[in-house]
C-alpha cells in the first residue's frame, strides 16, 4: 500500500513542487521522447515546458535544418549554449533540449549547475521507431538512422551519465516515462 501511495504520480508531484527550485532538463537521443515527455512532465507539475529547438528556431526565424545547412553545426552550438543559458534562470520549468546540447562542454556545465539533468534513454530500435515519423533532422539525413543513432549512443552515452537523473522510456503509454522520472526525481532528492 506504501509503494502505491509513493508512485501516485500527483502526490509525488506536490511533494517535489515543495522543494524544486530549479528547472529540470531533458538530455539524450534524438528521438527518446524529450519534448512529448518533457511537455507531460510539465503539466503534472504544473510549471512551464519549454523547447530548447524551439527558441532557437524562433531566435534564428529559421528552421534546424536551415541553421545547419547555411552556417553549419559550430554555430547552431554556440546558438544552443545562448539560449539555453538563458532558459536556465533559477525558475522551475521543464526544458527539452536537442540531443546534442549536453554534448558541449559549457552548456553541460550550465544544466548540471543552474538545473536538474534527466537522461531519457531507450533501446536504438525504438528511436529508429520514433525518428521515422519526422525528416527534419539534419544528422540523419545522410546516412542509415539505426547506424547513425547507434553511433551516437556509443559517443555520448558515457557523457549522458553525467546527468543527474537516468531514466529509461520503454516502448508504451508516456505517462509511464512521466512516472519514472518523477520518482527519479523524490529519489534523488532523498
Ligand atoms: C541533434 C538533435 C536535434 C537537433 C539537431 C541536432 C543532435 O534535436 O537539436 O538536429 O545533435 O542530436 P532532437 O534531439 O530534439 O531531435
Amino acid at each position: 500500500m506504501l509503494q502505491n501511495r509513493k508512485s501516485d504520480p500527483a502526490r509525488l508531484a506536490g511533494d517535489i513542487m515543495r522543494w524544486l527550485d530549479r528547472p529540470l532538463v531533458l538530455v539524450g537521443l534524438m528521438g527518446v521522447g524529450k519534448s512529448t515527455v518533457g511537455k507531460r512532465l510539465a503539466n503534472d507539475l504544473g510549471i512551464g515546458f519549454v523547447d530548447a529547438d524551439e527558441e532557437i528556431e524562433k531566435a534564428a526565424h529559421m528552421t534546424i535544418a536551415e541553421i545547419f545547412e547555411r552556417f553549419g553545426e559550430p554555430y547552431f552550438r554556440d546558438g544552443e549554449r545562448r539560449v539555453i543559458s538563458r532558459l536556465i534562470d533559477g525558475q522551475p520549468r521543464v526544458i527539452a533540449t536537442g540531443g546534442g546540447a549536453f554534448m558541449n562542454e559549457e552548456t553541460r556545465a550550465l544544466i548540471l549547475s543552474g538545473a536538474i539533468a534527466i537522461w531519457l534513454d531507450a533501446d536504438i530500435r525504438t528511436l529508429v521507431e520514433r525518428v521515422s515519423r519526422r525528416n527534419t533532422r539534419p544528422l540523419l539525413r545522410n546516412g542509415n538512422p539505426a547506424e547513425v543513432l547507434t553511433r551516437l549512443a556509443e559517443q555520448r552515452n558515457p557523457i549522458y551519465a553525467e546527468a543527474q537523473i537516468h531514466v529509461r522510456s520503454k516502448d508504451g503509454p508516456h505517462h509511464r516515462t512521466v512516472t519514472a522520472i518523477l520518482e527519479g526525481l523524490a529519489r534523488w532528492h532523498g
